[in-house]
């Protein structure tokens, strides 16, 4: 690949063995037939690794496009592949997920268990009139029974909407309103850092005011007293102990293009959308990229330390593994708690062989020093993984060094809710260069352009674009069609690429480095937030007229929102108020939107159509140069 061919900058090589024992050993022989054949490229890994009820007559079908489709005709679940067809092996025996509670509880799902769980929930569901086609929205910590809850879901072919146990009542309510739920399935509460999340009160408060919602269910985890509504509320356990939890349940025979699931994620405007994944497509995709990028072999323990209530934790937490026959671990809480190095002696309990997570909790853990993780036996590890946002050489290299022990190369993964799998990685195999996210996965044509759609000079910045389709690219924005062609394909129609609304550059020899956002999104700790709905959230409290939001960088966390506050008559700026509306956002819509800063103002950027010009705002914190001020008002 690279052999013989010095590359620039600062490169680390990898091992001759780490090569010998990976799936793909040579990057550029897969990915030039994938691009040379996209449909014969994924036909062949859907044929050779998955079961389907009934087989495709056409891998993928651009016709429509953007509105994508691939595996046509084909009949499938992704529960099947996930779960029922390793009734039939040896890997009925094995451990699926391995889950440590974070006071110190511990439980081990065998796929034949973690079946078991499945199907009797799945007939529950159906039981509460949950069938194909419907929403069920899931709001709990991270504990096994959210996974059981997706896979349920799944299984009889109902749409699962995931809202992460961090969101609070306002956010919650938007998702089951938008999603036209029948039923929600939270829990009593999560634990957290020792304390207890109170999300089946958060749950009630949204629950009140919900149009569609017929039933609750609640999963007993922090055990203490919560209100059940009578009629409306059922205990999970109470559920499971009746005869309809049927553990023979069939599984729902479903269409590769039928909906898997939606799931919300924060847009330049206005309210969250809901991005809709597939059976067949996503089943493929996320297993192929997990299975390549990770090297998975049966004898991993792969913890990929995200949250199932984000795409991360949806592809890589609960369906790639699964479908891999992998064994994952799973840990409820809080990395730091009771002492900072909880994850490190997780790794050495389980023996962990490959770690994934997000460069803000590689900073947060840096912070504490090498002493912590030097106390333990990190020698499992074998790869590690980042994603969520840029990691920062200098993050890189302590990750590299203190947790890989120079030994484990760190795959940057660049990928989104909406394209489902890793889009931009390394692969074990590849030269890597410490903060590039390196080339696209095989078949991922990348590129990075300006206005009119030509490549930039090598190392200058552009839109980052996707030529080609993938099989588990989102297929639309669930109940808004328009908007997912004029958000993702209207930048550059003619050309028909995808626009992921990141910049990047690209270097010499063809890495790609991610820079950040082009829009109005932030991410704050990995977490991606529009500033449309903070600025909702801040005008929802009755001092604020109006607001406006802007990420700046911050050491830890990547990005920090600062918010600016103009206020209604009658009230004065202050200190207490400024700390009111801080909190009054993460009442709304959760600690992690929380502004770290609210200022007050006179008046706002805008321009003359009353749009406000948030980069100006951005220019003024940043010291720099304000750009073209012609469109300003005054
Ligand atoms: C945005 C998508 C998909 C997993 C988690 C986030 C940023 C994601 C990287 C990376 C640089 C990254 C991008 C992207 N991002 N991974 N490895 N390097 N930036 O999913 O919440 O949909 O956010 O996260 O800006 O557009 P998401």
């Amino acid at each position: 690949m690279t052999d013989g061919k010095k590359m620039t900058g600062e490169v680390y090589y990898p091992a001759p063995e780490i090569i010998e024992h990976a799936h793909i050993p040579d990057y550029d022989k897969v990915n030039d037939e994938a691009v040379a054949d996209l449909p014969g490229f994924w036909g062949k890994i859907a044929a050779e690794n998955y079961e389907w009820y009934q087989p495709w007559e056409m891998v993928l079908d651009d016709h429509n496009a953007p509105f994508y489709k691939w595996f046509v005709g084909a009949k499938v679940n992704i529960v099947h592949n996930a779960l029922d067809r390793h009734m039939r092996t040896a890997t009925r025996n094995k451990a699926a997920l391995i889950f440590e509670g974070e006071p110190g509880d511990s439980r081990v799902y065998t796929y034949q268990q973690l079946n078991y769980e499945v199907s009797k929930f799945a007939s529950v569901l159906r039981a509460l009139g949950v069938s194909k086609g419907d929403r069920v929205t899931i709001y709990m910590g991270r504990i096994p029974e959210l996974m059981i809850a997706m896979l349920a879901c799944a299984k009889i072919g109902a749409m699962h909407s995931v809202v992460y146990g961090g969101f609070s009542t306002e956010a919650l309510l938007d998702r089951i309103n938008d999603s036209e739920s029948k039923v929600l399935v939270t829990c009593d509460g999560a634990w957290l850092r020792g304390n207890i999340v109170p999300l089946k009160q958060i749950a009630n408060e949204a629950v009140a005011r919900a149009g569609t919602l017929q039933s609750v269910v609640c999963v007993k985890r922090t055990g203490q007293e919560v209100e059940m509504i009578p009629d409306r509320d059922h205990w999970y356990h109470d559920l499971m102990a009746l005869p309809i939890a049927d553990p023979g349940a069939p599984t729902e025979v479903m269409d590769a293009e039928d909906p898997l699931f939606i799931l919300y994620t924060s847009g330049t405007t206005g309210k969250p959308k809901a991005i809709l994944h597939t059976h067949g497509g996503y089943m493929v995709g996320t297993s192929t990229t997990l299975k390549w990028v990770f090297d998975i072999k049966a004898e991993d323990i792969w913890w990929c330390a995200a949250d199932p209530g984000w795409i991360t934790g949806h592809s890589y937490i609960v369906y790639a593994p699964l479908i891999l026959g992998a064994t994952s671990f799973m840990y409820e809480g809080a990395p730091t708690h009771p002492y900072p190095d909880r994850w490190w002696s997780m790794i050495a309990k389980y023996g962990v062989t490959i770690l994934y997570t997000a460069p803000t909790a590689i900073r947060g853990l840096m912070r504490f020093g090498r002493s912590w993780p030097k106390r333990h036996d990190l020698s499992s590890l074998r790869l590690l993984g980042s994603v969520g946002e840029p990691i920062n050489p200098e993050a890189w290299k302590w990750y590299h060094r203190v947790i890989g022990r120079e030994r484990c190369p760190i795959m940057d993964t660049w990928w989104q809710t909406e394209t489902g799998n890793f889009m931009i990685t390394s692969l074990p195999s590849m030269p890597l260069k410490p903060g590039s996210g390196t080339r696209g996965f095989p078949g991922v044509v990348v590129d990075v352009v300006d206005e009119e759609g030509d490549p930039v000079p090598v190392n200058e910045e552009g839109y980052l674009v996707i030529k080609t389709p993938w099989p588990a690219m989102l297929r639309t924005i669930f109940g808004d069609p328009d908007r997912y062609v004029q958000q993702y394909w209207s930048r550059f129609e003619e050309q028909g690429w995808y626009l992921p609304g990141d910049s990047a550059k690209k270097d010499e020899d063809g890495y790609i480095w991610i820079i950040g956002r082009i829009d109005d999104v932030i991410k704050v700790s990995g977490y991606r937030l529009g500033t449309a709905e903070v600025e909702s959230a801040l005008v929802s409290h009755k001092a604020v007229a109006e607001a406006a939001c802007i990420g700046v960088p911050d050491e830890l966390r990547g990005n920090v929102i600062k918010a600016y506050c103009i206020l209604r008559q009658g009230y004065e700026p202050s200190e207490q108020l400024s700390i009111e509306l801080r909190d009054h956002v993460g009442h709304e819509m959760g600690p992690i939107a929380k502004p770290s800063t609210v200022d007050f103002v006179e008046s706002l950027p805008k321009t003359r159509s009353g749009k406000i010009m948030r980069r100006i705002l951005k220019a003024r914190v940043m010291g720099e140069d304000e750009g073209d001020l012609s469109t300003l008002a005054d």
